[in-house]
Order: structure tokens, then C-alpha cells, then sequence
């Protein structure tokens, strides 16, 4: 184990439910830890697209600092509605029952969390919500050894995006033999 065991009391809370719930979409502790490190520098509003469990929110309050506010959505009402249980207590954290497209209203954001596929697509969306400076983090890649990026015999296109936008200083990082994510800076 190259890492403590131990992790936050609210992150324990967000994987029993995904162990209640069967969730298996949960973010991994190595992608955790990366997103509270980079909470840690943030001030203002940070975000997620996709809750899930509130396995990701969880990390990044765990990290930010207690002045920054943290906003995710997650489209499936009952799973919304268990994460918002397990946050009630924690001010600077709301989760919303929705689809991402609501937490436009709270742009710009310092961090922006996407783990809905689709929304990953949407590169002009996503550097319309950031602020400048602000870091967006890409998750569930691939790795591939090829440039460009193959996976499945195809190019992956979204990928060679986020790595050569202009807009962004971005790099992939490898989480796991079978798993990357990117992260993505907004110049
Ligand atoms: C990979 S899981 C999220 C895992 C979570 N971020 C974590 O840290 O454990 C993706 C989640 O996005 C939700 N989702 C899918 N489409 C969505 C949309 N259009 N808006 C908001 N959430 C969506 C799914 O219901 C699912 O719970």
C-alpha cells in the first residue's frame, strides 16, 4: 500500500452507500486523494458533474477549505436524495437533484469534478464554466500507449481534445494500470 488506509469519515460514509446500493461507478481512492489535494488549493466554488454516491464530493470537501463552497448534480432523484442525507450536516456542500446543466447558474468554478461521459464532449461548455486558473478533472480513461490515443482499435478524439486545446494546459495521469483521468487547467 503506497498510501494511508485511513480516510475521511465522510468519504466512509459515501462507500457504505454505494456498498448499500450496489454502486460500483464509485470514484477510486487514488482519484480521491488527487481531487483533495488539488481542493486544497481552491477558493470560491467547486463542482461535480454526476455525484453518484457523493464519493467524489466527499473527497473534495474533505480537502477544500471550509470558505470554498462545493455544488454536484446527479440526475437520478433516490440517489440524490441519499447522498443530501449523508451532507445535511456539512454547510459548504450541496448536492442537487438534477441534470448538470443546473449548476451552470453557480459558474465560474475554481474545480470543476466531470464524471458524466458525455459531458466531456462538450469542451466549449466545460471552459465556458471554469474560471481562469481554474482546473477541470477529466476521469474513467483508458490508458493508451499511442498518440493519438487509441482505445478499441478507434482514436479516442475526446481525449486528443482536452490534450491539445489551446484554451488549456492539460495532461493525462495515470491512476491505475487500467485506469486515467486528465486534468486540464483553463489558461
Ligand atoms: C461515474 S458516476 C459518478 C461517480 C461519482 N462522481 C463519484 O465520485 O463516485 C456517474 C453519475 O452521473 C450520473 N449522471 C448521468 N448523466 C447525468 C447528467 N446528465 N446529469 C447529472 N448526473 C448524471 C449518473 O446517474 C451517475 O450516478
Amino acid at each position: 500500500m503506497s498510501a494511508p488506509s485511513e480516510i475521511p469519515v465522510i468519504v466512509s460514509a459515501t462507500l457504505n452507500l454505494s456498498r448499500q446500493r450496489g454502486f460500483i461507478s464509485a470514484t477510486r481512492h487514488e482519484t480521491g486523494r488527487l481531487l483533495a489535494t488539488l481542493a486544497a488549493s481552491r477558493e470560491g466554488t467547486l463542482a461535480e458533474l454526476g455525484t453518484g454516491t457523493g464519493v467524489g464530493s466527499a473527497w473534495l470537501s474533505s480537502g477544500a477549505p471550509k470558505t470554498a463552497r462545493i455544488v454536484s448534480a446527479e440526475l437520478d432523484p433516490s440517489l440524490a436524495e441519499d447522498v443530501q442525507k449523508i451532507f445535511a450536516d456539512v454547510d459548504n456542500v450541496e448536492i442537487i437533484s438534477g441534470d448538470w446543466s443546473t449548476l451552470e447558474q453557480y459558474a465560474p468554478f475554481s474545480l470543476l469534478f466531470v464524471d458524466v461521459r458525455e459531458v466531456m464532449e462538450s469542451i466549449d461548455v466545460i471552459a465556458g464554466l471554469l474560471e481562469p486558473g481554474g482546473i477541470a478533472v477529466l476521469d474513467d480513461f483508458v490508458p493508451s500507449p499511442f498518440w493519438p490515443p487509441i482505445v478499441d482499435g478507434s482514436v479516442d478524439s475526446v481525449r486528443e481534445q482536452w490534450l491539445t486545446d489551446e484554451r488549456f494546459a492539460a495532461v493525462e495521469m495515470l491512476i491505475d494500470p487500467d485506469a486515467s483521468l486528465l486534468i486540464a487547467t483553463r489558461r
